[in-house]
């Protein structure tokens, strides 16, 4: 339980911890895209101020562009354009290009607006580029004219604060899921050891229990058998209505019961070897239901199996099992009712369900039924669902319970088809 508690600390301290490097990584990379985006941008401005002033004193040269783009001062630059309203090309870094005419909506925005545009594009190289469509206002002819300049910019340098970033984003989250992996290693690695350590306990304890049960066994066993007969024998040569006989009735059931207890704890604390054999699931069912339906004549028990189930398993275990189930079943019964036992197939498992309508149970029994000596009756042991967990996790088996309160309870045991020779 304590493991169990630590380990959800740690995965919400991990969740905490992976949020906060998650959002400052996220972070950082936002600003450094917007600091890339305003590195281009300022850049571009700068160079359409300068080429507003240059192309406004030395007018249109035709090789101008070229000659710029070419030169080692404006390498980011990709080209350079100029456009009138009409869409002609006017000049451009690439002097093949002069001439043409194109409709392009950014550069007709700037026209309409007279406000810069600044976008991406994508070139016939698949280079994505950074543009900026500034207006030019000059004179020209003795007319006041106004052109867009387009400048694309390769986004190459200016971005590499942005993979700065990015590797830094990828270098955290790879850090945290590392992070994440070997916690979850540590916290299954600790887990298994402490299960494996309780198992051990477990083991220890029980084999003790079984040293001193068999003691008890033999010590008990065979004085309370003699008790039990002469009592008995006392009993038959008393008069059927003398109060002795009552007393010596108390003492044959005492004796009864101290049996049992014997009987349950022997069986709860030996660690039998499994027998397993091949055997029809029905019949065996059909087998309990015979040796129990004499206890409770007003229960109905009924079979839900089908005629050619097999299954490989201990058979007098699984017997076992059962028997207890159904006599728990039988004893939560007040009165007059239906026990239904069925079973299916689920992939490599069975499926048996014991099913009663009897009284139910409340969450707090529900919870400490399979505790050893746990009882909510007079006359009970409290080992019956001890036993019946040990032997079902001893057949590589599960048992789930579902009940509430007045409403009847399910046992569901998943076996396999198959039990592993030991
Ligand atoms: N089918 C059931 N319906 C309601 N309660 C149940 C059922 N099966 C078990 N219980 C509860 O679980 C408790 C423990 O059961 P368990 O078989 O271990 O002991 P017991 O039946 O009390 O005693 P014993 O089996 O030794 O006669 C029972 O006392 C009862 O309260
Ligand atoms: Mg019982």
């Amino acid at each position: 339980m304590r493991v169990k508690r630590a380990s959800i600390y740690i995965t919400l301290l991990l969740l905490a911890f992976t949020g906060a490097m998650v959002t400052s990584a996220l972070w950082t990379y936002k600003l450094s895209m917007q600091a890339a985006m305003g590195n281009l941008k300022t850049a571009a401005t700068n160079m359409a101020v300068n080429l507003d002033f240059t192309l406004n004193n030395l007018g249109l040269r035709r090789y101008y562009f070229q000659k710029l783009v070419s030169s080692g001062d404006w390498e980011a630059v990709a080209f350079l354009a100029l456009y009138n309203r009409d869409g002609e090309v006017l000049l451009h870094s690439n002097i093949n290009l002069i001439g043409l005419r194109m409709k392009d909506p950014h550069i007709q925005r700037v026209f309409a607006t007279g406000i810069p545009l600044d976008h991406f594009m994508t070139l016939g190289t698949g280079e994505k580029v950074y543009v900026l469509d500034y207006p030019l206002h000059y004179h020209r002819e003795g007319k006041l004219r106004t052109e867009v300049l387009r400048i694309a910019l390769h986004t190459y340098p200016a971005m590499g604060v942005v993979r700065k970033a990015r590797f830094q984003l990828t270098l955290s989250l790879a850090a945290t899921g590392v992070l994440w992996i070997l916690t979850f290693l540590l916290i299954f690695y600790i887990r298994r050891s402490v299960r494996m350590e309780r198992q051990l306990a477990e083991k220890e304890r029980l084999a003790l229990l079984g040293e001193m049960a068999a003691i008890l066994a033999h010590e008990i066993r065979n004085p309370i058998g003699s008790i039990k007969g002469f009592a008995q024998l006392l009993m038959e040569k008393k008069e059927d209505d003398s109060p002795e006989r009552e007393f010596l009735q108390t003492m044959v059931e005492e004796c009864i019961r101290l049996e049992k207890l014997v009987r349950d704890l022997l069986h709860y604390a030996r660690e039998e070897r499994l027998r397993l054999s091949t055997f029809l699931l029905k019949e065996l069912v059909e087998e309990c239901v015979k040796q129990s339906e004499g206890q409770r004549e007003d229960i109905k028990l009924a079979i839900e199996i089908s005629d050619n189930l097999t299954i490989t398993s201990d058979r007098d275990k699984l017997k076992q099992i059962l028997l207890n189930l159904i006599q728990n079943s039988q004893e939560a019964m007040k009165q007059e009712g239906t026990l239904t036992i069925r079973a299916h197939e689920k992939g490599d498992k069975i499926v048996l369900e014991i099913q009663d309508q009897g009284k139910g149970m409340t969450p707090e029994v529900r919870e400490r039924i399979f505790q050893p000596f746990f009882t909510t009756k007079s006359q009970g042991t409290g080992l019956g669902m001890a036993i019946v967990k040990k032997l079902t996790e001893q057949l590589e088996g599960q048992i789930h319970v579902e009940s509430s309160y007045g409403q009847g309870s399910v046992f569901r045991l998943i076996l396999p088809k198959k039990v592993n020779p030991q």
